[in-house]
């Protein structure tokens, strides 16, 4: 069963001149009234309080503030939350939860696949939709042959991945988290 969260009076959320705009976060409805300028980061860590989704760089260059939205991933930085007014969104507090964790967080504890961790959610994110985008057939700019189905190769990955950086370069290990929830997938 949903939820709709509203955000009344003065409080984040709730902007002068606003744009009504629902986002689904989560599988819980949320409707805002914000500023037009907002990115859909700002929304989900200022007005939402959703903080799991970091902001790196705010320029599309970190992967930092991943997220799924409908299904693909996206740079909520780089985008307008007005934009995603009925979207689906999922953030990393949507994924698992920390008695049931989602197979790639686990994956990641597993094979020390973060060390500050600021990194990691968007890490987390960004692989699920990974994995997702071989299992359908996507190419990336490494796949050999547009007629034939990507792999899971270690290049396909790192290509796939290339977009999150980790400052604490924890590259091999969040590889290697990948590897394992890939499973025989190579
Ligand atoms: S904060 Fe969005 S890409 Fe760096
Ligand atoms: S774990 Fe520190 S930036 Fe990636």
């Amino acid at each position: 069963m949903s939820s709709i969260a509203t955000h009344p009076g003065r409080q984040p959320g709730r902007q002068p001149g606003g744009v009504p705009t629902r986002l689904r976060v989560n599988n819980r409805d949320h409707v805002l009234e914000l500023d037009p300028r907002t990115t859909l980061l700002d929304a989900l860590r200022e007005h939402l309080h959703l903080t799991g989704t970091k902001k790196g760089c705010d320029q599309g260059q970190c992967g930092a503030c991943t997220v799924i939205v409908n299904g693909r991933r996206a740079n909520s930085c780089l985008t307008l939350a007005v934009m995603h007014d009925g979207d689906d969104i999922t953030t990393v507090e949507g994924l698992g939860t920390p008695e049931a964790l989602h197979p790639m967080q686990k994956a990641f504890v597993e094979h020390d696949g973060f060390q500050c961790g600021y990194c990691t959610p968007g890490q987390i994110l960004s692989a699920v939709c990974v994995l997702g985008e071989i299992e359908a057939g996507i190419p990336s700019h490494v796949t050999g042959a547009l007629t034939a189905a990507p792999t899971c190769s270690d290049a396909e990955i790192r290509e796939r991945m290339s977009g999150n950086i980790c400052r604490c370069a924890a590259y091999p290990n969040i590889i290697a988290a990948i590897r394992e929830v890939a499973g025989g997938r190579s």
